[in-house]
């Protein structure tokens, strides 16, 4: 299920001859920031709703048994909260690698704590990518987190830490305790 978007994210070069862009991160990018920045500060962005409908057939699972991990699904009036990093051009490089299974660049505005805003950057997985797996039965999903892992490791860690990362910022997100609060019944010894 491979649909490679890093040359994709590549032509896109809205910031390349700025000195400093922000990225927004919802999530892996919230608590796995394995990358240079500048700053970081927390942010949101509004229309835009956090959901585990994008398959992970590189990072949280495999092509045969694929895990779920975040994207953004637009919804008037819905805010999604995260985490901004101003970053260097050049450190898109190896995230457009990092996220190339159907996530694309795109651009929006950010909504700093203190009521400053921003244009910054995300990476965005439309249901159009061939690795969309859209709605279903939280628990349905909650057996696919569970079960699946991949070389980044067990997709019920990717949920655990998101449910954590989300709690430091002060957010609760029904979709991701809930999803959060299955999965731990499902494999209790690593609750
Ligand atoms: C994020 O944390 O925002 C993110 C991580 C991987 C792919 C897309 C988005």
């Amino acid at each position: 299920m491979a649909h490679d978007t890093t040359e994709q994210n590549r032509q896109m070069t809205h910031f390349d001859d700025h000195d400093a862009l922000w990225l927004f991160g919802y999530g892996s990018l919230i608590w796995k920031a394995d990358f240079p920045y500048l700053e970081r500060r927390p942010a949101r962005i509004h229309g835009w709703r956090r959901r585990f409908w994008q398959g992970s057939h590189d990072h949280r699972g495999t092509p045969e048994a694929p895990g779920r991990v975040a994207t953004l699904v637009a919804e008037p009036g819905a805010a999604c909260q995260g985490m901004a990093y101003r970053i260097s051009p050049a450190t898109l490089r190896p995230l457009d690698v990092r996220e190339k299974n159907g996530y694309l660049r795109e651009l929006t505005p950010l909504h700093f704590d203190d009521g400053t805003t921003a244009t910054g950057l995300t990476y965005l997985a439309t249901a159009d990518n061939a690795a969309f797996l859209g709605a279903a039965p939280l628990d349905a999903i909650a057996r696919q987190i569970a079960a699946a892992e991949g070389p980044s490791g067990p997709n019920r860690d990717y949920l655990l830490h998101l449910e954590t990362a989300l709690a430091e910022l002060g957010v609760h997100e029904t979709h991701v305790s809930d999803l959060a609060r299955r999965v731990r019944a499902l494999n209790p010894c690593h609750a």
